[in-house]
């Protein structure tokens, strides 16, 4: 089985980069299975319904979250239907969702769940480690985790932790894709897969706004305006067993070679 997981999809570069590879990766690696973070899909911010919607056409399978899930309030209207959508399950519960769901792939059943990082990050969200024994135990063939954080260290720990009942914890949300994918103790691990949008950026945001917000200027961010990059990871599993995982980056500087 090889899962390819998309890191964050940051806007509508985010977007055509996914519609104008999508098709072309599954077909290099033989993917059964498309997982993508898309907590930015829509101008950085959450997801519309309409673009749940288109990427869900183009073959995104599964679609994670992270801190900007409820940031496009339209969310709040579909997501009790949104069927490929999971949610953080340690963000504050007075919030909907389902933080953990299982897809049936050519007669394997994958979990794919959802949780965000403590260090760092918004206070009202639980530790995840309260509760991730429960996801653990639920029962599935292949288990993948999106661990939405910012600290390396606390994705390299709960990956340890997970060893033996999950077969990949992905890091997502800093947007910059970090070399140190392997096979850690039989997980999947990488502490973070990189962000889908505009290139020449700073995570996703228009390079000149913010400096101008860093130097203390009251500015307003932007999606950038520029060329697009994907990054990605392929997740191989045989018969249960974590066999490997490798990076995907396609940008400028690094074209697909089919
Ligand atoms: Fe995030």
């Amino acid at each position: 089985m090889k899962i390819l997981f998309i890191g964050d999809i940051f806007g509508s570069i985010g977007r055509e980069m996914v519609d104008d590879y999508l098709h072309r990766i599954k077909n290099k690696y033989q993917i059964d299975f498309v997982i993508a973070n898309c907590e930015n899909a829509t101008h950085g911010r959450g997801m519309s319904k309409k673009h749940y919607d288109e990427l869900s056409f183009v073959g995104v399978d599964c679609m994670t979250m992270g801190n900007h899930t409820f940031d496009n309030r339209e969310l709040y209207d579909y997501i009790d239907e949104a069927d490929r959508l999971v949610v953080p399950f340690n963000q504050p519960k007075v919030l909907p969702g389902v933080g953990s769901r299982v897809f049936n792939v050519k007669g394997t059943k994958i979990r794919v769940t959802n949780c965000l990082g403590c260090v760092y990050m918004d206070y009202r969200n639980a530790n995840p480690y309260d509760e991730i024994d429960k996801y653990l135990d639920m029962e599935c063939d292949i288990h993948i985790i999106d661990f939405h954080g910012e600290a390396t260290s606390e994705k390299i720990t709960f990956a340890s932790y997970c060893s033996g009942k999950a077969n990949a914890i992905i890091g997502t949300h800093t947007h910059v894709q970090t070399a140190d994918e392997r096979v850690l103790r039989d997980v999947a691990f990488i502490s973070d897969v990189g962000m889908t949008g505009p290139y020449e950026s700073s995570i996703g945001i228009d390079l000149d706004l913010a400096a101008a917000r860093m130097r203390g200027l009251n500015q307003k961010f932007a999606v950038a305006e520029s060329s697009g990059q994907l990054c990605a990871v392929v997740i191989e599993i045989e018969d249960g067993k974590t066999k490997g995982i490798g990076r995907i980056l396609i940008n400028d500087d690094h074209p697909f070679e089919s």
